[in-house]
């Protein structure tokens, strides 16, 4: 595929690949929902090397295979940050944004209006500055969020970062912000690159990214980039108590801040600064793709707290979408891990809002016939935020007269099984469970992928062959090659894979999978959880899982019961996902690889690292009647946050019930069972022990 490609076509190629790899990271680090299946973004990233190697000089800047978050190593050091640096939430209308504040106060159980910052969302790369004693001391970026990259020397070369602080700073400090490069700065940085040949910027974005992750600082001085700072990270004091004030101490300090961020007081207030920062945003001398929406009050923001990776007290409201017209040249049907039959439409490449886009989503069955989309049509697609391209729209008097409606396959285009939609199911899936190769081989790619057993050396194409020619069906397999491959299991009765025989492979590389392998025997429970594919749970439920249950029997215990309740108790996982993950262990194929799987490795049993010294830590809290200093949300959200369970009904398993006023049957049914009853201020004091 590689082999006659031009330049020209590789450098257009690798701009596309490096844009959707980000953004693919984006989503699945920082946003926490990832839109390409693990397979997916593999053949981006191998498509990615393979074109790198063919053309060696088209090695971006900005290169995902130079990026953290990829899981090709990177130069820098690393930097752990105590206080992650966390993504927002999206929405991309007002209604939403109506619905989050909604949500807010809903969380805080009042009717009165909440003062809200309003900021110009900055198209940059995020940077946290720490300082000890008034000294910038270190510089990252933000990485997967809990690791950065060091890019203290970078950082130092920026003007605008103060490099000491006057004494009224806190001891320790860390200011965050956006490092951006203004658009005249960029475009004079094109213009001298293309005056000297050299390969020229997407975007200012793009250019500030080059520019600051350079492993050489001076190229970093060399090029313009500039500041704003809007948040802090680790800090030993905190003498603000509002978003605004902590503005005016970044001001003192000698931070520059937006002069755009405006205090809200009502809902129409932040209409009025989105539909004003729209307005201006092409004149702003800097890239902007959003507002910003954070709750002012410091105290407001801890009694709302976080998300998995988000706060619950901002969101990033985006701006509307760039369009561009074009073909579609084919429909195509993927085949998923879990079996979904996902219709993907390639069109004619165009570039939209900076981006070359070559194919759509077309979600499923229903999105085509709703839009009446065909091979053929000419129509409107679309790129918003972080999701991949969608066709908005077709034009149907560009229709070609031959053109005929998509029929969707009712059999699975790998294994052709019969592809099923369930009743209230917006999804077609192929029936074929592991016979199917695509779901099979997925699984496996899945099982090996980064966030799981992260086996390297166990590559989608490795899996491709070994799959086909039947020496791995499934993850359990992977754990039995090295006996297999010497012949030394119970069934090869010696006569071995012997896979160093192989053409591609040698004694060495052998050696060196079977070590991979065997350093992944013991695994963490969320790695493990997740590894397994079960239908919507990602890394971040695996964690809350793993957090919730402890270790995997009792998981699996639970689920193999069909024990729901306490799993809705759970806060971020909704009855449907509950019912998945039921689904899952009560197919015996699947029981049957757990097992396996568990006779060859070691699942570690979890304890949450966050706030192990808590008094809840490990215990499940069960609360009852009505709270008078919180919500119950936010309650339940403290108690998840000392590492507390909290379910939703008393049994034997509970360890304390903390009662409000009112306190119905819950109570009654704890006294009886001897369980030990908490008051709402007993509550609110254990917490903070
Ligand atoms: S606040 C916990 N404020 O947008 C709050 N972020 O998707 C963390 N960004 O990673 C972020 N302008 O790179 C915040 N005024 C602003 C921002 C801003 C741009 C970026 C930042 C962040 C991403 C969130």
């Amino acid at each position: 595929m590689t082999a006659n490609i031009t330049r020209e076509e590789a450098a257009k190629e690798l701009e596309y690949l490096a844009k959707e790899i980000a953004k693919a990271d984006s989503a699945y680090y920082q946003n926490d929902d990832p839109y390409l299946s693990d397979a997916q973004y593999d053949r981006l990233k191998h498509r990615n090397s393979d074109l790198e190697a063919l053309y060696p000089e088209l090695i971006r800047p900005d290169s995902p295979s130079k990026r953290v978050g990829a899981s090709v190593k990177s130069a820098f050091a690393k930097v752990h940050l105590t206080f992650p640096m966390l993504s927002l939430g999206d929405v991309f209308s007002i209604s939403e944004v109506k619905d989050f504040v909604m949500g807010v106060k809903r969380f805080l159980n009042t009717a009165e209006d909440i003062p809200f910052m309003s900021e110009p969302k900055i198209d940059g790369l995020s940077f946290s500055a720490r300082y000890e004693k008034g000294i910038f001391v270190q510089g990252s970026t933000r990485g997967d969020g809990t690791t950065g990259e060091d890019i203290t020397a970078n950082l130092r070369t920026i003007r605008q970062l103060p490099l000491t602080l006057p004494h009224d700073a806190p001891d320790i400090l860390e200011v965050r912000g956006e490092v951006y490069m203004s658009k005249q700065d960029f475009f004079a940085l094109n213009e001298k690159y293309a005056l000297e040949g050299k390969k020229t910027f997407a975007n200012p974005r793009n250019a500030a990214a080059g520019s600051l992750r350079q492993l050489d600082p001076k190229i970093t001085a060399e090029r313009k980039l500039s500041i704003f700072a809007y948040t802090w990270g680790e800090t030993s004091e905190k003498p603000w108590q509002s978003q605004d004030q902590f503005f005016e101490y970044l001001q003192h300090w000698g931070f520059p801040t937006n002069p755009n961020n405006t205090l809200c007081h009502t809902i129409a207030d932040i209409e009025a600064s989105f539909n004003h920062l729209m307005e201006i945003r092409a004149s702003l001398p800097y890239d902007i793709d959003g507002v910003v929406y954070k709750v002012n009050s410091i105290a407001l923001q801890e009694r709302l707290g976080f998300l998995t990776r988000t706060p619950r007290w901002a969101i990033a409201h985006k701006f509307p979408a760039e369009q561009a017209l074009t073909t579609i040249n084919n429909i195509r049907i993927q085949v998923g891990r879990t079996g979904a039959l996902t219709p993907v439409a390639d069109v004619e490449p165009v570039n939209v809002g900076g981006v070359l886009v070559s194919h759509a989503t077309l979600h499923n069955e229903d999105e085509i016939k709703r839009k009446d989309i065909r091979i053929n049509d000419t129509v409107v697609i679309q790129r918003a935020g972080d999701v991949i391209p969608q066709i908005v729209k077709v034009l149907t008097d560009k229709r070609p007269t031959c053109s005929q409606p998509f029929i969707f396959p009712d059999k699975c285009p790998v294994c052709g099984s019969h592809a099923i939609r369930e009743q209230d199911e917006a999804v077609r899936r192929c029936t074929g469970g592991l016979s199917c190769p695509a779901q099979a081989k997925e699984r496996i790619i899945h099982f090996v992928s980064k966030d799981a057993f992260d086996i390297t050396g166990l590559g989608e194409k490795i899996i491709d062959t070994f799959y086909q020619e039947g020496i791995l069906h499934n993850p359990a397999d992977i754990f039995t090659l090295e006996a297999r491959n010497s012949g030394d299991d119970l069934f090869s009765q010696g006569r071995g894979l012997h896979l160093e025989r192989r053409e591609g492979w040698g004694p060495k590389s052998v050696e060196n999978l079977f070590a991979a392998i065997n350093a992944k025997r013991t695994i963490s429970l969320p790695r493990f959880i997740y590894a397994l594919g079960i239908r919507q749970v990602g890394a971040a439920t695996a964690r809350l899982l793993a957090k919730h249950y402890g270790s995997f029997n009792h998981f699996m215990t639970d689920m193999i019961n069909k024990e729901t309740a306490p799993l809705v108790a759970i806060d971020g996982i909704g009855a449907a996902m509950a019912t998945d993950m039921v689904e899952f262990f009560q197919e015996p194929h699947n029981l049957a690889i757990i097992n396996n799987l568990l006779t060859q490795i070691k699942v570690e049993t979890f304890t949450d690292t966050g706030r192990t010294d808590s008094f809840f830590t490990g215990k499940t809290l069960v609360f009852t009647g009505t709270l008078t200093q919180m919500t119950r949300a936010e309650a339940k959200a403290k108690a998840l946050e000392a590492g507390a369970k909290v379910s939703g009904s008393v049994s034997s398993k509970t360890d304390f019930v903390i009662m409000g006023a009112d306190a119905g049957s819950k109570a009654k049914n704890a006294q009886e069972l001897g369980i030990t009853i908490l008051s709402e201020n007993e509550f609110l004091q254990k917490l903070s022990l």
